[in-house]
């Protein structure tokens, strides 16, 4: 029996083949400048905000027409969307429409109705490579929390007014938060490319490798003219983002550099898949290979920020933590004990664990160290060391702020030019 390939996932998958048969419509020139608001109003049972006509109303006064798809033919829908350069509603099925279009030209602003967007839209907007902003803003459930026709009340609907009336510029393409009392706004850089692109120019870099992707927060906002990202599975569409100079991987690490795919030397090399000690020491000293004197390593999640944290089984964790009462779902494995086996095993590396300002991380980089001492001087010594056993021998992991490591490494750099 052969059985076809997927055309599409549910939330996270649409080939590229697929998405091709699916696009006839061509959109034409964008001329009228509309701006469309996609209603649910008049839905029964609809789902979405309580104050949707309040919006709308102010909307309307604002220019926008106020669309009601179930109204209208498909060709109707596909003929009044092409004439937008900004479509915005409430997180609805009638969004999906765009995947018929050649080349989507207008932007679109999804509010999401729940704590999060459903996969699709984004999926959908990853293939399609159109602008998409989700937003998320403070709401409280009126009625069916567990049901997807959930109704919410909307606490500030001048917030969703300002959002579609001012500057984009503000807002991340196809982001999101899980935060839902805010809208999703670009920080300048969260904590792991910020620091990334503040070491790739202090090592003059342009060679980035990262090892463990997932959705990509990290890696495509790193400033790097090659990058190359590893992991079992992307969480978004690699295919058409695969260039020359940014390549994808979609494999374990293990696989990644058994099969000695990339053949050149990193500037940086971020170690971020499997949070347990093994595979994370594992991929580390794998990269070895592809690493040159002045590579600098940054090692994600080095230091738990609870008892459960340190779990190496990311079910556990989460499973004795919710057992007592807790309730984040933070899980950091036991990559600690990397940092024990690089000052016990790598005399000729230096570390230093940034604490502060964000998830702690550990950077690494070649320099002897002239005060080498071992201090556990066994890998299973090492392996049965628990949370408390950090804690007890936390001087191990140099820990300082962000600030005084990445200029340390600036300097030491800076000065290697
Ligand atoms: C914490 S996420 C990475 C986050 C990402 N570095 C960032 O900053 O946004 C961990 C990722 O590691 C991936 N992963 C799990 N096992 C892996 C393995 N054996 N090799 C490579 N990646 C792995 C997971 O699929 C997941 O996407």
């Amino acid at each position: 029996m052969i059985i076809a390939e997927a055309g599409y996932r549910i939330q996270d998958y649409f080939h590229i083949k697929q998405a091709e048969f699916l696009a006839f419509y061509e959109h034409g020139i964008l001329n009228t400048g509309n701006k469309i608001w996609l209603s649910r109003s008049k839905l029964t049972d609809s789902g979405g905000f309580l104050e949707e006509p309040q919006i709308e109303e102010k909307l309307q006064s604002l220019g926008w027409i106020i669309f009601h798809p179930q109204e209208h033919t498909v060709s109707e829908q596909l003929a009044i969307l092409a004439s937008a350069h900004r479509v915005a509603g409430i997180e609805g099925s009638a969004f999906h429409i765009v995947a018929l279009f050649k080349q989507f030209q207008g932007q679109i602003d999804i509010f999401i109705r729940g704590k999060q967007l459903n996969g699709n839209y984004r999926t959908i907007a990853n293939r399609k490579n159109f602008k998409q902003y989700e937003h998320v803003i403070e709401k409280s459930c009126v009625k069916n929390p567990a049901s997807s026709r959930a109704l919410w009340s909307v606490s500030n609907v001048s917030n969703i007014i300002n959002l579609l009336t001012t500057s984009k510029d503000n807002f991340m393409s196809n982001s999101f938060d899980n935060d839902a009392s805010k809208t999703v706004k670009i920080i300048p850089g969260t904590h792991s490319p910020r620091r990334i692109n503040k070491l790739l120019e202090s090592c003059n870099g342009n060679r980035y490798l990262e090892i463990g992707v997932a959705e990509g927060k990290t890696f495509f906002n790193v400033n790097s003219k090659e990058k190359v990202a590893v992991d079992p599975h992307f969480r978004f569409e690699y295919i058409t983002r695969t260039t020359k100079d940014i390549r994808f991987y979609e494999m374990t690490s293990d696989d990644f550099f058994c099969k000695d795919l990339e053949k050149g030397r990193f500037d940086i090399i971020m170690v971020d898949g499997l949070h347990t000690f093994e595979q994370t020491f594992r991929d580390f000293c794998a990269s070895l290979s592809l690493a040159h004197d002045r590579t600098i390593w940054l090692i994600d999640d080095t230091v738990p920020n609870d008892v459960f944290s340190a779990i190496p089984n990311q079910r556990e964790a989460i499973s004795f933590r919710k057992k007592f009462g807790g309730k984040s779902n933070a899980w950091h494995g036991d990559v600690f004990k990397v940092i024990f086996a690089i000052n016990d095993f790598f005399p000729c590396f230096q570390y230093r664990t940034i604490s502060t300002d964000g998830n702690s991380q550990t950077i690494v980089w070649r320099a002897s160290r002239p005060n080498f001492q071992p201090k556990f001087n066994s890998l299973e010594k090492i392996s049965r060391l628990d949370f408390f056993d950090l804690h007890q021998n936390f001087n191990l992991m140099n820990a300082r702020t962000e600030e005084e490591v990445l200029d340390e490494i600036n300097e030491i750099f800076q000065k290697m030019t």
